[in-house]
């Protein structure tokens, strides 16, 4: 009987940021794979509860791509031994942390898998210094961006990046149209996440010419996020193994 794979958020590190859920796959957990951005703390709560490690972090001078691939095949052998294994990433497996290119590996070979966010550092980390990064006189948008490119490619992001709206379900269509009238391609994927994480959570996706005309009539009341950019292609690899993802792409 193949096991389980849970991408675990261990968010920035002090345990008491790690989530209830997390916590639970963490029990429920008979080996974890974690990473060096995972707090001392949390590792020491991990050994006196006596789970079976392995440390999977880059190493200086590594190449990732090299140690990805041994990671993917690791969490593949486990799952077939019919293990539950964590795998716990700082802060939340999404946001730089390739917990998209594990889930698409697991759900390319058809082993069960489930994401549990992070607390992530983008918005813990300078909140715990006192910045808030939105502010209604001083700030409305929040650019997130790896330091390994080259700041020219940041100007560019509104055209090539994943772009991340809040508070945006009821302007959708001018969005889409103003986006568009900006350079991005009309043709450029988009996903409106209604009551995320939540039980009644959905999904509705599309592209920005045609996102305003899917998610009419389906009266959209829970709050709401909008996702930019190729990266809406991968939820399409990974939903198959996912029933809380609806699909309409
Ligand atoms: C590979 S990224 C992983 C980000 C992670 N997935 C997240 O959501 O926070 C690693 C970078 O996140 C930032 N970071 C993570 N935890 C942090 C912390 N506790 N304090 C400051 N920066 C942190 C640093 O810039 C670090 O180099």
């Amino acid at each position: 009987m193949v096991g389980k794979v849970y991408i675990v958020g261990a968010g920035p590190g002090d345990p008491e940021l790690l989530t209830i859920k997390a916590l639970k796959a963490i029990e429920e957990a008979d080996v974890i794979l974690y990473d060096r951005l995972v707090g001392d703390e949390i590792v020491e709560m991990l050994k006196r509860l006596g789970k079976e490690l392995v440390y999977v972090g880059k190493n200086c001078g590594e190449r990732g791509e090299y140690r990805q691939k041994e990671i993917n095949e690791l969490l593949k052998k486990l799952a077939e031994e019919g293990k539950v294994v964590v795998r716990l990433k700082g802060g939340d497996p999404f946001v730089f942390g390739r917990g998209g290119v594990e889930a698409e590996f697991l759900a390319s070979h058809g082993i069960p898998f489930e994401v549990i966010p992070g607390v992530s550092s983008v918005n813990s980390v300078p909140a715990s210094a006192g910045i808030p990064l939105t502010h209604p006189k001083l700030s409305s948008s929040i650019l997130i961006v790896t330091g390994k490119d080259g700041v020219e490619n940041w100007c560019e992001s509104i055209l090539n990046g994943t772009l991340v709206i809040l508070m945006g379900r009821n302007n959708i269509k001018e969005i889409c149209n103003n986006l568009i009238k900006a350079g991005r391609g009309p043709d450029t994927p988009i996903a409106v996440i209604e009551n995320g994480t939540l039980k009644n959570q959905r999904v509705f996706f599309g592209t920005l010419k045609n996102i305003a005309d899917i998610i009419e009539g389906e009266n959209l009341n829970g709050p709401a996020l909008i996702v930019v950019g190729e990266v809406v292609k991968v939820a399409k690899k990974i939903n198959a193994t996912n029933p809380k993802i609806f699909s309409s792409l």
